[in-house]
């Protein structure tokens, strides 16, 4: 099988990884992907738009790929899975009009209120709202304001804070955009990533994971993509994934089938789990980064054959997948600034910067023989273990050997859950 992936960080990484593995691939590429990913595959860096479905298209047609795994939200929300299908290939990524799933938070509330899934009451503030509309609605909500950009905001649209003059900025600010904003309510428990593979209305999870998405240790600081992850989740009932498969995820799926628009790809639920059980934060319309990294890594079955029989509407058939004993945990080393304003140019040094088992590159570029940063996040390192403790070490002594001037991570990715402080 030739596989094209499109995407440059450490999800993708994390995927060519995987399809790497799988003995029925012959031949990788990536679109742009980077320098590092050269161990794995034939890198595209002049195809950077990614987000231009008539450029993708034109490399597809160059390569002739059985196969496009499309990594970002961009481009899906873009059109590129549709425009590449039209052409006959098999793409693995919703198309255009079901990846509105996460390109719109409102398009999702829809979808879940028809759904009956359980979700956080919202209401939908528009450009050219007057300042008491505005005012009156925060007066619905707090005192944890969550207040989202309705689109796509490259992980900078959602502000979750008890500072209601805080709140009232990211509203201004999102309205001057020009977009319409979210104000939701709170909802309380721990967060849960469960991804799902979707063809129509078959479900398969993936192992369920949890991303830790402030700055710093303790939940302390700004909101991230996602600083690291674990999977899977010690505290989560033994009966958890099934309860989000068929409370949530088949019943999304059904709706997308019964409006004409039915998924295939990956259908990320976003979660929290309260009282009364698992009500969604939020839908992605990609696999999440980083806890595609962590999951991934336990993976036995062939990936390329998984995604394969979901782009091509035959996974009712494939067999149950197969993953690896134990827990595995991805840390994120992210450059000084991130995510304000990440520096560029450090160098890094790991005798481990080779090592896939070890270390997947999210923002790196290549100068003279070695890496430097070029994004805000930019190494995921990994680590295996029996115990979710086991893999947290790994993980840590794998950043021990990393040097990279002014770069940060946290240091308690896992912990409360490996030191059994979470419960439901
Ligand atoms: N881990 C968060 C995301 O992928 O959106």
């Amino acid at each position: 099988m030739r596989i094209l992936v499109i995407g440059s960080g450490g999800r993708e990484h994390a995927l060519l990884k995987g399809l790497k593995a799988d003995p029925l691939v012959s031949q990788l590429h990536a679109a742009p992907g980077s320098a590092a990913f050269a161990q794995l595959a034939t890198v595209h860096p002049e195809y950077s738009q990614v987000d231009d479905p008539a450029r993708m298209l034109e490399l597809a047609q160059a390569i002739s790929p059985d196969l496009v795994v499309v990594g970002p939200e961009v481009p899906l929300v873009a059109g590129v899975a549709d425009v590449l299908r039209e052409q006959g290939f098999a793409v693995f990524g919703p198309s255009q009009a079901a990846a509105q799933i996460e390109g719109s938070k409102q398009f999702a509330k829809e979808v879940m209120a028809a759904a009956g899934v359980a979700t956080a009451r919202a209401e939908q503030l528009t450009p050219g709202a007057q300042d008491g509309d505005i005012e009156a609605a925060l007066d619905r909500f707090g005192p944890h304001f969550v207040v989202k950009d309705d689109g796509l905001a490259g992980g900078k649209g959602v502000v979750v804070t008890q500072d209601r003059a805080q709140a009232r900025a990211h509203v201004d600010a999102v309205l001057a955009a020009g977009n319409p904003v979210l104000l939701e309510s709170f909802l309380e428990g721990p967060e849960v990533s469960l991804f799902c593979l979707v063809d129509g209305e078959t479900v398969v999870p993936l192992l369920p994971a949890q991303d830790h998405k402030r700055a710093f240790d303790g939940d302390q600081g700004p909101n991230t993509g996602g600083m690291g992850a674990y999977t899977p989740l010690p505290w989560l009932p033994a009966d958890g994934v099934s309860r989000i498969v068929e409370e949530v995820c088949v019943p999304v799926a059904r709706e997308m089938v019964r409006r004409g628009t039915p998924y295939s790809g990956l259908l990320y639920a976003g979660l929290a789990w309260g009282p009364q059980g698992p009500a969604v934060v939020e839908f992605n319309c990609r696999f999440g980064d980083p806890e595609t990294q962590a999951v991934l890594s336990l993976l036995r079955s062939p990936l390329a054959q998984v995604l394969h029989a979901t782009a091509t509407g035959t996974l009712a058939q494939l067999p149950p997948l197969e993953w690896e004993d134990g827990y595995a945990v991805t840390v994120v080393l992210a450059a000084e600034g991130y995510p304000a304003a990440p520096v560029k140019g450090a160098q890094i040094t790991s005798p481990d910067l080779g090592d896939t088992a070890k270390i997947l590159h999210a923002g790196t570029a290549a100068a003279g023989q070695g890496f430097v940063a070029s994004g805000g996040r930019v190494l995921n390192v990994l680590g295996k273990g029996p115990q979710l403790a086991d893999a947290r070490a790994a993980a840590y002594a794998v950043l021990d050997q990393v040097d990279m001037p002014g770069g940060f991570y946290r240091s308690d990715i896992g912990l409360a859950a490996a030191e059994g402080q979470i419960s439901v």
